[in-house]
């Protein structure tokens, strides 16, 4: 599955002491675009648990949809990103 996602941010967000989940001891980052905290998940990424491997989706306004996927040249040219995220837990 792939997920068009609109960010608005133009630069890094510095990671902090405070940052640290007080209860688990940890930071989650979100991977999937959707949180209302990001760069820190927010459990959101639980409605992409039915997405289709094959689809391409938009979420907006608490609605999910599915979209005509974009192709780049590089894509259609074999040079595109396989949208793996390399830690083979996908
Ligand atoms: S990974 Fe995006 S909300 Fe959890």
């Amino acid at each position: 599955m792939t997920r068009l996602v609109e960010l608005e941010e133009t630069g890094p967000r510095k990671l902090e002491p405070s940052d640290i989940d007080d209860e688990k001891g940890d930071v989650a980052v979100c991977r999937c675009g959707l949180s209302d905290s990001f760069p820190f998940c927010d459990g959101s990424h639980r409605r992409t648990r039915d997405e289709d491997p094959d689809e391409t989706y938009v979420y907006e306004d608490g609605e999910r949809r599915v979209v005509e996927r974009v192709v780049t040249e590089a894509e259609a040219d074999g040079n595109g990103n396989d949208s793996g995220n390399g830690d083979g837990d996908e």
